[in-house]
């Protein structure tokens, strides 16, 4: 007699290969020289190449003094924004407020929730300081971006640095 096939059936699920792990987005505080010209490159690539931003306007002062993330896979620099506190609330508002900006993620890794990571770090920074609110100035087609976590529009569409921005801003207290 024939000997018979064996059926086709899967494997149990412990003997099953893992499937590949996305690999992990790491948050890290910008502290020495190397970090920070890791979050200029990125902004050199977006900003500067991509959008055509002036290098003049996409430098500035508040970058020595500011709170800057970097997101990282594998120790790859990927993503970066900044966390500005300001001098004086936005109009309208009491208390301490801070400005987000410098939002920028490499465009092969968009759409990946890495962009929300930063922002999310910031916040957090934000809160942790006390702060009341937050504002910041949203690219038009950026602006679902911000919605989508709770900003909401305080201005008409103004021009900055050839792009059309909204102000956007969020309240982290009351
Ligand atoms: C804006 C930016 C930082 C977003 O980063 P990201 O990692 O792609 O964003 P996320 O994946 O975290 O997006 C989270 C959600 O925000 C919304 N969103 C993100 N990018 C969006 C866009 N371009 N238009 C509309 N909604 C958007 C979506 O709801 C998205 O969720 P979904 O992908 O499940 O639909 C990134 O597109 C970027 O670097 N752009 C170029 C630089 C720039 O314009 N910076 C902002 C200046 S205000």
């Amino acid at each position: 007699m024939p000997e018979r096939e064996p059926p086709d059936r899967d494997p149990p699920a412990q003997d099953k290969p893992a499937p590949p792990r996305e690999p992990e987005v790491e948050l890290v505080e910008v502290r020495g020289p190397g970090d920070f010209a890791a979050a200029l490159a990125i902004r050199e690539v977006v900003f500067i190449e991509e959008q055509q931003v002036p290098r003049e306007i996409e430098r500035d002062d508040e970058d020595p003094t500011a709170f800057h993330l970097l997101a990282q896979v594998g120790g790859h620099a990927i993503g970066t924004g900044r966390l500005v506190e300001l001098r004086e609330p936005p109009s309208g508002e009491q208390g301490r407020w801070a400005q987000i900006g410098r939002m920028a993620v490499l465009v092969s890794h968009r759409r990946h929730k890495v962009g929300s990571k930063i922002l999310a770090g910031l916040e957090a920074e934000a809160r942790r300081r006390g702060l009341d609110g937050i504002v910041l100035h949203a690219q038009v087609y950026a602006h679902g971006f911000y919605e989508h976590v709770g900003y909401r529009d305080t201005s008409p569409i103004f021009d900055e640095a050839g792009i059309p921005h909204t102000e956007m801003r969020k309240r982290l207290k009351g």
